[in-house]
């Protein structure tokens, strides 16, 4: 585990076939979470969803006041939503937020609004973050990471799948790299329909980009959403973003880690 194998494969329609009618209609999450980091409060956004505060947390190790902080941001820009960017929890320790779920495929969604929070300037916060072993993020910079693409501070949150097993929870764990700080403002943990990206007949298989070779995968694997190809079709509502986003796509591309 925890190596990244550089691949990127497209999910095609084909496969979502089942599950798309399941998505849309019946399918009721296990686990929901929404943990706004840095708040203490709940607070309900305009698409009815209630973010928990982080502060008094049941998912917190029991040592976060040693290893971490809490800050505001420094400023906010409007057109960002206020929940989850506004507030942060500042890690300067190696700190697990701890989730207890039933097993099984989640959405994880790490919401991410790279500003100055007190005194720390998120432009010098390197770091990384492991899910259960899972390499998901590595000496991660999350304001070189968005100024890349849009040449401003702006907010953003990487989406990943992770199978969760039946004697596990789910730790997620932020490393600060040396001498540096991690952040985060947001945590989303959604279950997902067990079959949407793989299947249980082994023979299924995609197509990697680069060389059209056959790659075979299963629920072992964890997924980055990577690219969104968005095919001809209306600009999508994202009104409960991670969930939905990973729900509705049906063509996209994911990294592999495995
Ligand atoms: C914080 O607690 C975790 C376990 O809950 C432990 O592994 C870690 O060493 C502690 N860190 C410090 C700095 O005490
Ligand atoms: C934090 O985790 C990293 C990676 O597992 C490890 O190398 C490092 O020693 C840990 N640091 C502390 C203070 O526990
Ligand atoms: C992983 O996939 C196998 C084969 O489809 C299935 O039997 C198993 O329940 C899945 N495990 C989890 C935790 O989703
Ligand atoms: C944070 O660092 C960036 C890059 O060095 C700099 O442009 C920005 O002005 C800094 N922000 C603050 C509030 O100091």
């Amino acid at each position: 585990m925890a190596l990244y194998l550089s691949m990127i494969i497209t999910i095609l329609n084909l496969l979502l076939s089942i599950t798309i009618s399941q998505a849309s209609g019946t399918y009721q999450p296990r686990d929901v979470i929404l943990l706004n980091c840095g708040e203490s409060s709940p607070i309900k956004t305009s698409d009815g969803r209630t973010w928990e505060g982080d502060t008094l947390s049941r998912f917190l190790p029991s040592n976060a006041s040693m290893l971490s902080e809490t800050s505001s941001a420094s400023s906010q820009d409007s057109s960002v939503n206020p929940v989850p960017y506004m507030t942060a929890r500042l890690i300067h320790s190696n700190f697990t937020y701890n989730f207890p779920v039933v097993s099984g495929p989640k959405f994880v969604c790490l919401y991410f609004y790279p500003l100055t929070y007190s005194s720390f300037n998120s432009s010098t916060s390197f770091f990384s973050v492991t899910a259960n072993g899972y390499s998901l993020l590595s000496n991660f910079n999350a304001y070189l990471t968005v100024s890349s693409i849009n040449h401003q501070a702006s907010s953003f949150f990487k989406v990943f799948v992770i199978t969760v097993w039946e004697t596990e929870q789910l730790k997620i764990t932020f490393t600060p790299s040396q001498s540096s700080f991690a952040f985060v403002n947001g945590l989303e943990i959604v279950s997902m329909p067990s079959n949407l990206y793989t299947k249980d007949l082994s023979f299924i298989s995609y197509p990697l980009v680069n060389n059209g070779d056959l790659f075979y995968f299963d629920n072992s694997t964890a997924l980055e959403n990577s690219y969104r190809l968005n095919v001809g079709g209306k600009p999508m509502l994202m009104i409960r973003e991670c969930f939905e986003r990973g729900l509705m796509i049906r063509t996209l591309s994911w990294v592999i880690w495995e």
